[in-house]
């Protein structure tokens, strides 16, 4: 007996063994065609490379990190570069002194635009129209290659539902489905069909995984996740992303369940390269692989350290490599200690092989071999950048990222005839309008929303109020941040002087971002109590927000007629504004993210699971706050007004039942039942209300932006099927089960139209 069971360990020994010869390192990818040149030449490369070149593949660098003899040696790539002669000049070092004559890879965080800045990336999720990504993704793509950057780190795809955390604003906020649509969108722009164009580059997803939900809002904080939730809300942006043939990845700085991202073979070899059949490379994050060391109990500086999962550098360079980790930036520890890991046979060489060939096939496909080098001209050349056209698509994309919070008694459109005062912090601000990644955007571009204003009505005047600076703590007082009424005064006065008043309040750009988590989630300052001598005037006006995250907003609401939030809508800021203010643009946006009454109903979000005891605020033992009459979000996700009204209705099924892999159309009509040209965003929503675990109460599947005439109607159609109402249980499973799925059609997420079909055994 115990013989047959050791022969029978030997034979799965013998076939894992085989199985690991035969298929290539990283597994047989879909993503990836082995047949494929670039595999081929990748190959080829691989095989004339010493251990030594193989590990320099593997090291990304700073700018300011970057030698000669880094080049030389034939380091993989380079991070934040963007002079097009040092660019150059490296790349003439790796390509022409390097053994191998393997080119660097340049790469660059171009988030949201790269000289010609677009909306923050929430912001742009707020339009429900994927085409605004495409628009900023197509222009920015342009704009990076245009300076020798063939990657940039973007899209970020991580799911939200902490408006503490400042990189809330990277991405396209609470729900899976939004997120994985505004995903693919720009990779698929960044991309292209062929990254070597040379409009294109390689598209970086990030952070993998569940980084949107650190523990108390914490930036970098760790995060407890359960299987299910991981694969139905975190993941499934990325995995859209690769199935939109997102070249790269990048592994985040937090741990899941104690597993920090850049050392998670489950996350990065299991699900990413295995399941999903991704084919590209990993690179870490900033340091991220030097994090995975402890720290020493009071040595004050051996630098980055802090998950203590690996004891030193070489135990953090096996623990990231083996997980599958491609490629270190910053810290060195792979190619310092690779060589020693080897021979100490803790790591392997088919490993580092297939690092390697995932490294080098993206630069083949990136045509980096045939063209690496810039046209520094044009790289130089003003009419190479923030061109007209791209000027008129970012303005565009940051009228239809507007949202309409409220407007009372019709206050907007606002009259262009009468005059206006503008008001507040932000309504002279050129930096700000930015947002926190603003690539190499220069604030001096960017259009104010007085000199918008202005622009589309001469008798406009600007009073500050107050001020808000781009200063962190501790360097900023109180008074940087609206903490001094003393110009208040002076702005009733102008208030009083005007017709109409626009108050620009808000965050400044540094307030959100990485590293930018906040306690409070409130106006900063006293902007409040400018809200409220404003409103003492009598005057009609709007306040006019911006910021990178939801805020709480329960007394600016109980205060003002009318709200528009604006997010950091870049360089075409103030146009933008203006043009929904006048009229120009009737907004259309709806909140890709819940935007709480209070604090403390942090996380709310709308997909959430149902309880045994549903909120109730009128009676005691459910899931209530005893001190909040609600049970609301302020706002709630999907949600946005109009300077028209819409009707949605007639919603049906082109079936009632369906087998498990069949599929069900529903159809809603919707109505322009104002006087103006509007868009709406009809969503569809589903929700399973018997399953072997809790389905969330509602779950996006479907949305689309329409522009309706006004008495126009347009029939839309959504189609469904198990990927939608599937999921993922608790043992990683896709499981689509039998029973009734509700369906929901509306324009918020607050949809009341419901029909149900059923899903057959
Ligand atoms: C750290 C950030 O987390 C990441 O998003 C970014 O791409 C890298 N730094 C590089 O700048």
């Amino acid at each position: 007996m115990r013989f047959a069971r050791r022969s029978l360990l030997l034979i799965a020994v013998a076939i894992v063994t085989i199985a690991t010869l035969v298929i290539p390192a990283g597994g047989l990818t879909t993503a990836t065609d082995p047949e494929s040149s670039e595999s081929d030449r990748a190959a080829n490369l691989l095989s004339q490379m010493t251990l030594e070149e193989k590990l320099q593949q593997l090291q990304l660098l700073s700018d300011g990190q970057i030698t000669d003899a880094d080049a030389k040696a034939g380091v993989g790539a380079v991070f934040s570069l963007t002079d097009a002669a040092k660019i150059n000049h490296f790349q003439h070092v790796a390509v022409d002194q390097s053994r191998l004559h393997i080119p660097i890879l340049f790469a660059y965080d171009t988030i949201h635009g790269y000289r010609t800045i677009f909306p923050v990336p929430l912001g742009a999720a707020s339009s429900f129209d994927p085409s605004v990504v495409t628009a900023d993704d197509t222009v920015a793509a342009r704009e990076t290659a245009t300076v020798g950057i063939k990657q940039i780190y973007s899209p970020m795809v991580d799911v939200s539902h902490e408006p503490r955390w400042g990189r809330i604003v990277e991405g396209a906020g609470e729900d899976p489905y939004l997120g994985s649509v505004f995903a693919a969108a720009r990779v698929k722009a960044a991309q292209g069909t062929d990254y070597s164009a040379a409009d294109k580059v390689v598209a970086s997803v990030k952070h993998l995984a569940a980084y949107g939900q650190p523990e108390g809002g914490r930036e970098y904080n760790t995060t407890d996740m359960s299987e299910q939730r991981l694969r139905n809300l975190y993941l499934p942006p990325f995995k859209a992303a690769v199935d939109a043939g997102v070249g790269t990845a990048m592994c985040s700085f937090n741990a899941i369940n104690g597993v920090p991202g850049c050392a998670n073979q489950q996350t990065e070899t299991d699900i990413l390269k295995r399941e999903w059949g991704f084919g590209g490379f990993i690179e870490s994050d900033y340091t991220a692989v030097a994090e995975l060391r402890a720290c020493p109990p009071k040595t004050p500086d051996n630098g980055p350290c802090g998950h203590g999962v690996a004891a030193d550098g070489p135990d953090a360079a096996q623990a990231a490599l083996n997980a599958g980790t491609d490629s270190e930036m910053v810290s060195t520890n792979i190619r310092d200690f690779g060589k020693q890991l080897l021979a100490q046979g803790r790591i392997s060489m088919s490993r580092i092989n297939d690092a390697v060939r995932r490294i080098l096939r993206v630069k083949l496909r990136a045509g980096l071999f045939e063209h690496p080098y810039v046209d520094q001209a044009k790289a130089v050349d003003p009419k190479s950048f923030l061109t007209a056209d791209d000027r008129a698509a970012a303005r565009s994309a940051a009228g239809k990222s507007m949202v309409l919070l409220k407007n009372d008694g019709g206050t907007l459109p606002l009259d262009p005839s009468k005059s206006v005062a503008v008001i507040g912090p932000l309504g002279n601000d050129q930096h700000d309008m930015l947002g926190p990644w603003w690539g190499q955007g220069r604030d001096a571009d960017a259009v104010s929303v007085f000199a918008g204003i202005k622009a589309q009505n001469p008798k406009t005047t600007f009073t500050q109020g107050c001020t808000i600076l781009d200063k962190d703590p501790p360097t900023n007082t109180p008074a940087d941040e609206c903490g001094s009424d003393a110009g208040f005064q002076a702005a009733v006065d102008a208030a009083n002087k005007a017709d109409q008043v626009v108050l620009a309040l808000g965050e400044s750009r540094g307030m959100s971002g990485e590293a930018a988590s906040r306690v409070e989630i409130d106006l900063p300052g006293k902007q409040q109590e400018l809200i409220d001598q404003i409103k003492k005037t009598g005057k009609p006006f709007v306040v006019v927000l911006f910021n990178g995250r939801p805020l709480t907003l329960g007394n600016v609401d109980a205060s003002s007629p009318a709200i528009l939030e604006s997010w950091f809508p870049g360089v075409e800021a103030g146009n933008a504004v203006a043009d929904v203010l006048f009229g120009k643009v009737n907004p259309g946006g709806k909140l890709p993210v819940s935007f709480p009454r209070e604090l403390g109903q942090i996380p709310i979000y709308y997909n959430h699971e149902p309880t045994g005891r549903p909120c109730d605020p009128t009676s005691k033992y459910n899931s209530r706050y005893r001190d909040l009459p609600s049970c609301d979000p302020l706002y709630a996700f999907g949600f946005g007004l109009s300077y028209t009204k819409f009707s949605v209705t007639n919603l049906r099924l082109n079936t009632q039942s369906v087998s498990k892999d069949g599929k069900v159309t529903a159809s809603v009509d919707v109505a322009n039942t104002g006087s103006r040209i509007g868009d709406d965003v009809v969503q569809l929503y589903i929700h399973d209300p018997v399953a072997s675990i809790s389905q969330p109460v509602r779950r996006l599947r479907g949305f689309q932006r329409v522009p309706l005439e006004p008495g126009k109607t347009q029939t839309l159609s959504f189609t469904l099927n198990s990927s939608d109402f599937g999921f993922y249980d608790n043992r990683g499973k896709f499981v689509v089960e039998p029973g009734r799925i509700d369906v929901y059609a509306g324009d918020s997420s607050n949809a009341d139209l419901v029909q149900s079909f059923t899903v057959s055994g």
